[in-house]
């Protein structure tokens, strides 16, 4: 897809003011909360101590072995060795209380903000875990990942960068702004607009049979059956008129592949899927195996598509601070505003933070700390020269 200024961003934006209030007048009454603006315009709380858009990935400090003075690669495979450095980045983390709970959807600003937790599953099936990792909270864009994945098995990876593309936005995960600015192309599958086009390319011929494809799909991924947390999924229901807005945007542009409330209610599903965060990591750790499932040994992804899934997750996991994430961490990681974050080291293991508490962008502080730390303990970056 070429990328041209579109010719009508104003009348994008005059469009989605219009449909959303538009589906705003059919829905009812409008809760208080709902996500009116895109994401990092939302302010933290003047207690943070993060106090612009990317300060919490330029904070991140290199305290590994880029020098020399860390963990070397061959150590990687001890237990010992993992266990003690998921054990370490726990523990020098769990203080840190900077950015708060996502409030967009109610249902997130209730989860408890102490909960903390990190998962490492390597390609050999082992587990190391700290903290709350059996706490099941809402998989939220983490699942976009894994229903890319289904996409490209399913269709080829042509399909996406025919009707969705693969580049990054540079711009919030909810931007209407990027649609504007892209003719109202997705631009990747993991903003919203794409991941809701991703989900609208899953082939299916209704609804239900959409929603159980990827339930199906993404329970492949984590080795067991996954279930919907339903107070997320009626939450979100109850205040997702952006995402309203941009699906029709896309129809009305030919860049949406079924019903939009269809795509739009499937996507607010997958969101809601319930992962544990050593689930995640197994999730996770499934693309670090080229596609094979460490636990349950069971294929599934053709291990050819996984680095195309890395890729994009590499140029646009962490949304507008995909950048600062790649340049100082340097693998490919997925977040979620319920506070998960899962990035793969292709071939070695897949590391999960969990904690609610998100910077101005939307990603959990905590965890992108954690699993930071971990890359730079274990010398994991993948642009660096020992790998
Ligand atoms: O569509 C939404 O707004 C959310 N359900 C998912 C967004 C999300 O997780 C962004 N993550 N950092």
């Amino acid at each position: 897809m070429k990328h041209k200024i579109s010719n009508s961003i104003v009348a994008t934006l005059v469009f989605a003011a219009t449909v959303s209030a538009s589906l705003n007048g059919c829905a009812g009454s409008r809760p208080e909360q709902t996500q009116s603006a895109e994401y990092s315009r939302q302010p933290l709380t003047p207690t943070s101590t993060v106090t612009n858009r990317s300060t919490t990935i330029y904070l991140l400090t290199t305290t590994g072995s880029s020098s020399g003075a860390g963990i070397r690669a061959q150590d990687v495979s001890t237990s010992e060795t993992l266990q003690r450095v998921v054990d370490d980045a726990y523990a020098k983390f769990k203080d840190d209380n900077s950015g708060r709970n996502a409030d967009y959807i109610p249902y997130l600003a209730s989860v408890s903000s102490e909960l903390f937790g990190i998962a490492i599953v390597t390609v050999d099936g082992r587990v190391f875990v700290a903290g709350d990792t059996g706490y099941a909270f809402s998989i939220q864009s983490c699942a976009k990942v894994f229903t890319l994945a289904q996409i490209i098995q399913e269709s080829g990876e042509e399909e996406v960068l025919n009707k969705i593309d693969v580049e990054p936005t540079g711009l919030p995960f909810n931007s209407t702004i990027a649609l504007g600015l892209h003719d109202d192309q997705p631009g990747n599958p993991l903003v919203n607009a794409g991941a809701i086009a991703t989900v609208s390319l899953v082939q299916a011929s209704n609804a239900t049979e959409r929603w159980n494809k990827i339930l199906a799909s993404q329970s492949a991924f984590a080795g067991e059956q996954l279930q919907l947390i339903d107070e997320v999924y009626r939450s979100q229901t109850d205040t997702n008129f952006r995402n309203r807005g941009i699906a029709y945007i896309l129809y009305n542009s030919q860049h949406l592949f079924c019903d939009p409330l269809e795509a739009t209610d499937v996507y607010t599903k997958q969101c809601s899927i319930g992962v544990t965060a050593r689930q995640l990591a197994v999730m996770g750790g499934t693309l670090a195996n080229g596609g094979v499932n460490p636990i349950t040994k069971q294929t599934v992804i053709n291990a050819k598509y996984v680095p195309r899934v890395l890729a994009v997750m590499m140029m646009a996991g962490f949304y507008d601070e995909s950048g600062a994430w790649a340049y100082t961490a340097g693998v490919p990681a997925k977040t979620g505003v319920g506070g998960g974050i899962v990035a793969i080291v292709p071939g070695r293991m897949a590391i999960v933070g969990f904690s609610p508490r998100l910077n101005e962008a939307g990603n959990s502080i905590r965890a992108t700390e954690a699993i930071n730390y971990i890359v730079q303990q274990l010398d994991l970056n993948l642009f660096g020269s020992l790998q």
